[in-house]
């Protein structure tokens, strides 16, 4: 069966948003609103599986939706909202819950990354975490989701979900006329030559919102002044800029750089190289701050203005929150059939 097209994405309200963020998720947020209709989440129930404050959870979730707005998503042809807002999505990942199998969340690397050594502490919402991401995906039938590479692995799991879940109900689906399947393979879309910005001080540790080093990130909202230092700072290796992406390959440091040249000039790496091949990292770095400033600066401006009117946040989110409740509450109607439950 064919699936309508529609793409669903989330970011996390729960720190800074970073330049990782922006170039391995929301410039293709942006770009995909050309050919499908988007829907874009403030995901506040994923944020709480880590202790957030309440006090600071509203103006970080009016945050990330300004950014989304300053980055150039349109709400009104598009939909904006926070996940907890539209309670479908807790309902069908209780679903989910009965569907995934232990086994297949032992596997997620990000729980064990984010659990550290503490793992009975953690929150078993952190663990199950994976499930509501599908729910996120699929209480909207999504059939593409732009993420940045570390979210590969749950995109896979949300896949074998829906498979699981197709075939465990396949004689109800098909009594119930969905024909095969019910849930489309939501399939990711990693783009762009930044899917996986590294930290500036190490090349080995992704860009990261919970680094403790301010230095290791570019923040959407810094000033010219701190991403211009922040540039200059960032580790490099003594040698020039190689002319070949080959010679990228055994330098993490030079290799993030470059790749974060080509997002903000909308370049390959080849063409970067091409430029600044040979050269040294100084005056790559000067050309890089003045490409920074001018591409992020006014999205941080931007931001600012806008997290100063939460009346007009909080507008958008309730006007995307009545119109994405649409669409969850026809699909769990669906899967209530589907799985048996009386209504
Ligand atoms: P979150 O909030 O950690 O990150 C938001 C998006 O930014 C991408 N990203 C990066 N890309 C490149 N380099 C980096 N250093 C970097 N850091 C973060 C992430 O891959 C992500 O696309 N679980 C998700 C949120 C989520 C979601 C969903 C995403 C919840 N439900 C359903 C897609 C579909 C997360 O924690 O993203």
């Amino acid at each position: 069966m064919a699936f309508k097209e529609r793409v669903f994405s989330g970011v996390q309200p729960s720190g800074n948003l970073h330049l990782g963020n922006y170039l391995g998720a929301i410039v293709n947020f942006v770009a995909l609103q050309e050919r499908y209709d988007c829907i874009y989440c403030v995901v506040d129930l994923h944020a709480i599986t880590i202790w957030q404050d309440p006090a600071e959870l509203p103006r970080a979730t009016r945050e990330v939706t300004a950014a989304f707005i300053a980055c150039g998503i349109d709400p009104k042809k598009h939909i904006i909202f926070n996940q907890s807002q539209v309670a479908e999505h807790a309902e069908l990942a209780w679903i989910f819950n009965c569907v995934a199998r232990v086994g297949w969340l032992n596997r997620m690397t990000q729980f064990k990354e984010k659990a550290g050594k503490d793992r009975e502490n953690a929150s078993v919402g952190l663990y199950v975490y994976p499930n509501l991401m599908a729910a996120d995906i699929l209480v909207y039938r999504a059939t593409h989701v732009p993420v940045g590479e570390d979210q590969k692995q749950h995109l896979e799991l949300s896949r074998d979900i829906a498979q699981k879940f197709n075939n465990d109900f396949a004689a109800s689906i098909h009594a119930h006329g969905y024909g095969d399947a019910f849930f489309p393979q939501p399939e990711p879309l990693i783009q762009g030559p930044a899917t996986r910005v590294m930290s500036l001080r190490d090349g080995s540790k992704k860009m990261s919102k919970s680094e403790p080093s301010d230095y290791s990130r570019i923040n959407l909202t810094d000033d010219a002044d701190a991403i211009a230092q922040k540039i200059r700072k960032a580790r490099t290796d003594p040698e020039a800029l190689p002319s070949e992406e080959k010679g990228l390959e055994p330098r993490p440091e030079a290799d993030n750089l470059v790749g974060i040249y080509a997002a903000l000039a909308g370049q390959t790496k080849a063409q970067v190289l091409r430029e600044f091949g040979g050269g040294q990292f100084s005056n790559f770095k000067i050309a890089l701050v003045d490409l920074a400033v001018a591409k992020l600066g006014p999205i941080g401006n931007e931001m600012k203005r806008l997290v100063q009117d939460p009346v007009y946040i909080n507008g958008v989110l309730a006007d995307g929150a009545t119109r994405a409740r649409v669409l969850a509450a026809e699909t769990m109607n669906a899967v209530k059939d589907i799985v048996g439950f009386v209504r």
